[in-house]
């Protein structure tokens, strides 16, 4: 048995839309996987150990002993419009491949690069000052300022890496980090900047939810804004979701719409900057014009796919959708948003604690969700923590970190958002709109018409 190499890995890895059978023998405790390349892979003391194996005992071998689990490789997100993220901090690039944009969009780098500008790092005294301008090249998929329907590829290069600020965690794992999980897992990582568990991976996000958000707004009016709602005790409890403006959440360097609350979060991290800590806090996002009937009611409910997609961003730790957490304080008749007709006979609520999600499925309301960011793991204190080699040591964080992650976290969770619901728009015409559209349904002449 040889171990397996990092080339070997890059290989599977590389297919990220295909799928690997992941198998458990219980009779043995032993547990493994088929690779996309027909090879068998298992788990042991030592780390994956490649298992000498042909095609004919892969196939039979399966269906006599073991369960089978399928599973991807965890970089692409969205099934009508599909997004696939790569590169790592410290590498050459970042980027994000779009698949299944609608064709004919106006679309321009100013565009994507307005949603890279707020996440950039070093925009502020209180966010990591590593100096990159994030500036992004569309490499496909765009000719003379409209989308072609084929897929969008846009990178970003990495200028400002410090790999030397890394070494140190070569060899010691950060507490609360990627490192010790992602040696546990590949045998292998990136350690210069965290890799891919850096945040510099929503780059891709972050640009692929900027083409969202433009479809978004141009076939609905729909409207994404996220904001700073706390940082640690500091809140804004006055705040009003459904008027809060753009103008208001860019007026500070923290994000927070309400400028008093602001000035204090700054202080508060500017402080804690200081000391060498960090802080965590609350993002609260706002999708307005969000028309009735997006979702599904079963697995995919709504409100689980924001979930996912909140969660996925790196430091999320909590999601709450409408009265969340809170609304287990009050009863029935205090808690249900009551129907009334409006006075353009639409059917609405006059309150919304549902956060615009009833049964999985948007109701027209706005949509209100939170996401809980903790404290960065990175610090300039000395922690506790293990060595590869199995020892205890103790670790002070070098380099470049953010003191508290929640004002570039904002773009981010608005981008996630974006990607769920453009999703769930595309799938919403896929399969209900055709019975309301048979005259208008528009062919090149030179296809037949589907419907007469
Ligand atoms: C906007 C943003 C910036 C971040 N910056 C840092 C950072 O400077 N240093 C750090 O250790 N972690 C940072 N993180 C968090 C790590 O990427 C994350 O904690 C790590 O990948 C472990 O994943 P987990 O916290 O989701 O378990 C940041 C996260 C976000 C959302």
């Amino acid at each position: 048995m040889t171990k397996l190499s990092f080339d070997y890995h890059t290989k599977v890895n590389s297919h990220n839309s295909s799928y690997s059978c992941l198998w458990i023998n219980p009779l043995s405790s032993s547990i493994g996987a088929y690779t996309t390349s027909f090879q068998r892979i298992r788990l042991s003391k030592r780390g994956w150990e490649r298992i000498k194996v042909g095609k004919y005992c892969l196939q039979t071998s399966y269906k006599l002993f073991y369960t089978r689990f399928y599973m991807g490789n965890g970089n692409s997100f969205g099934r009508c419009f599909r997004i696939s993220t790569w590169g790592e901090s410290h590498g050459a690039g970042v980027g994000v491949t779009v698949d299944g944009c609608p064709p004919q969009l106006p679309l321009t780098v100013d565009d994507i690069q307005r949603e890279l500008d707020r996440r950039r790092p070093g925009q502020s005294r209180i966010v990591t000052p590593r100096k990159e301008q994030d500036e992004a090249e569309i490499l496909s998929g765009v000719v003379d300022g409209q989308t072609l329907g084929t897929p969008i590829a846009i990178l970003v290069r990495n200028q400002d890496q410090r790999p030397q600020d890394y070494d140190t965690v070569a060899v010691k794992y950060r507490p609360s980090h990627a490192d010790a999980t992602y040696d546990a897992k590949y045998g292998t990582r990136a350690v210069a900047g965290g890799g891919r568990s850096s945040a510099r991976e929503t780059i891709g996000r972050v640009a692929a939810g900027a083409i969202a958000k433009k479809i978004l707004a141009t076939y609905c009016n729909m409207e994404i804004l996220g904001y700073v709602q706390r940082v640690k005790d500091i809140a804004a409890i006055h705040l009003d979701p459904d008027k809060v403006t753009l103008e208001q959440i860019e007026k500070n360097i923290v994000r927070c719409p309400d400028e008093r609350v602001a000035q204090e979060m700054i202080e508060l991290i500017d402080k804690i900057r200081r000391s060498g800590d960090s802080l965590g806090g609350v993002v609260e996002c706002i999708v307005r014009n969000v028309p009735a009937g997006l979702g599904s009611p079963v697995f995919d409910k709504l409100e689980a796919e924001l979930a996912k997609a909140c969660m996925s961003l790196p430091a999320s730790k909590g999601f709450e959708i409408g009265s969340g957490f809170s609304g287990t304080y009050m009863t029935g008749s205090e808690h249900n948003d009551e129907f009334y007709i409006d006075s353009d006979g639409r059917t609405r609520t006059r309150t919304n604690r549902s956060g615009g999600i009833q049964g999985g499925i948007s109701n027209g309301e706005n949509i209100i969700l939170r996401v809980a960011f903790k404290p960065t793991s990175t610090i300039g204190k000395v922690q506790k923590t293990v060595s590869t080699s199995g020892e205890e040591v103790e670790l002070r964080g070098k380099g470049r970190h953010d003191p508290c992650v929640l004002p570039r976290a904002v773009p981010m969770v608005e981008a996630m958002v974006a990607l769920v619901m453009v999703d769930q728009l595309m799938q919403q015409i896929a399969q209900s709109f055709l019975p309301f559209r048979r005259e208008s349904i528009a062919f090149h002449s030179l296809g037949k018409e589907l419907f007469h």
